[in-house]
């Protein structure tokens, strides 16, 4: 639906009403008890009573004098026009039904020179097959799917030797940005962006749906560059715990990850990744003398809403910061999304089986790789 116009708003008055009464819409997750997020879109309380007195007083027009002037889109995209556009060369074909594996597709950018990339977005052709994208940058150097076919979609079990289909899914190529369900576009502020060196080519993971007619897809990625160097690269990093068993029908199973930070870093901004077991996700400083510092709490975690969360004031860390992720899995015939309670759930690409995965983004300076900044030095 759309509520661009006085005529599309009003025969919603009434759900509009209760929705935002209820704070179901507009969507957001995060426990107001931990963090501030530019992205946070929740209307305040007199907000929600300017909507629920208007939808009392039978939804007025009002003086169309006073009306905001007509939004204007860009066609297609959610970001500025996009300075490049990389496409799936051709269409992957998705059957009416069963499990699809992840699909690879390897597009290359054909940039001669480094870019710096403020603005991304993913937009598949046809949403409703897409369960994720992941847009990696796979630099010139990476040897991560070397061997592997350019411009056709294909999955780890097409390839021919047992180490690529092996590697297929671990990289420690940058990601680009992540697409799911209700997720924003990447617009990173002001002297901060993502690097694609000179001949990458961004790898998309896709993660097809079926559902009942076979059909296609052929998803985009549109590039805004920088108009400026920037002071600060961003790399998206991740807390996963992939070695979990959830019992059958446990209603909270706790699943703990923690890792150190290597480098200083400004934390920018995180995004939970779980499948619909999920049911609450958090990400915690773990201070001296066991203080815990909670970042950002999830208290209900729905499956169908993949939002990315983006601190108002990035955070500073240290070199030795250590963070942690929390998840809990409701795994009990009380959780309405579970696909089988009496099975016991271990991690897995597919939506019946569970992941725990929480990214984040931090920027450090330009001259930093992913690579190196991960290299820690040996013990002392
Ligand atoms: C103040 C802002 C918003 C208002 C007043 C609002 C209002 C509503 C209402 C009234 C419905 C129920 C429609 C019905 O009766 O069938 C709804 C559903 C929905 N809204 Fe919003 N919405 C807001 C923001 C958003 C945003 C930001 C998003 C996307 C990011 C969004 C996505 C959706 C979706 C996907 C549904 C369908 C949900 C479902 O079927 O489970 N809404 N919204």
């Amino acid at each position: 639906m759309a509520f661009e116009t006085y005529a599309q708003v009003r025969p919603y008055a009434r759900s509009i009403r209760e929705n935002t009464l209820l704070r179901t819409m507009p969507p957001w997750f995060a426990d107001p008890c931990c963090g501030h997020f530019s992205n946070n879109p929740s209307l305040s309380q007199a907000e929600i009573e300017t909507l629920a007195a208007w939808a009392d007083a039978h939804a007025p027009a009002g003086d169309p004098h006073d009306a905001p002037a007509p939004v204007r889109w860009i066609e297609g995209w959610n970001i500025e026009k996009p300075d490049v556009v990389l496409q799936m060369p051709v269409a992957k074909h998705i059957p009416a039904s069963g499990d699809v594996p992840y699909q690879y597709i390897i597009i290359p950018t054909h940039f001669k020179e480094d870019r710096w990339v403020q603005m991304s977005e993913i937009r598949p052709s046809n949403r409703t097959v897409v369960h994720h994208a992941v847009a990696y940058i796979r630099d010139p150097e990476s040897p991560w799917l070397r061997g592997a076919p350019v411009g056709v979609p294909f999955s780890a079990n097409d390839l021919p030797d047992g180490k690529l289909r092996r590697d297929a899914i671990w990289t420690n190529s940058d990601i680009l940005l992540v697409y799911a369900p209700g997720s924003q576009p990447d617009q990173w502020p002001e002297g901060f962006a993502k690097y694609i060196p000179a001949g990458s080519e961004v790898v998309l993971q896709m993660h097809y749906t079926t559902h009942g007619s076979a059909t296609e897809d052929r998803t985009s990625v549109g590039l805004v560059f920088s108009k400026e160097p920037p002071r600060k690269r961003v790399l998206t990093l991740q807390l996963t715990n992939d070695r979990f068993v959830i019992p059958p029908g446990d209603p909270d199973k706790r699943v703990e990850v923690h890792g150190t930070l290597p480098n200083d870093a400004l934390l920018l901004s995180f995004f939970p990744h779980m499948h619909l077991r999920g049911k609450s996700f958090e990400y915690n400083i773990l201070e001296p003398h066991g203080r815990i510092r909670t970042l950002l709490r999830i208290p209900h975690y729905d499956f169908f809403w993949q939002l990315s969360y983006r601190l108002a004031a990035p955070i500073p860390l240290k070199a030795g910061t250590i963070l942690q992720a929390i998840a809990t899995f409701d795994n009990s015939r009380n959780n309405p999304h579970n696909p089988d309670p009496d099975s016991a759930v271990i991690w897995g690409e597919q939506t019946w089986a569970e992941m725990m995965v929480g990214f984040f983004d931090v920027a450090v300076d330009p001259g930093i790789t992913k690579q190196q900044f991960f290299v820690r030095a040996p013990a002392q």
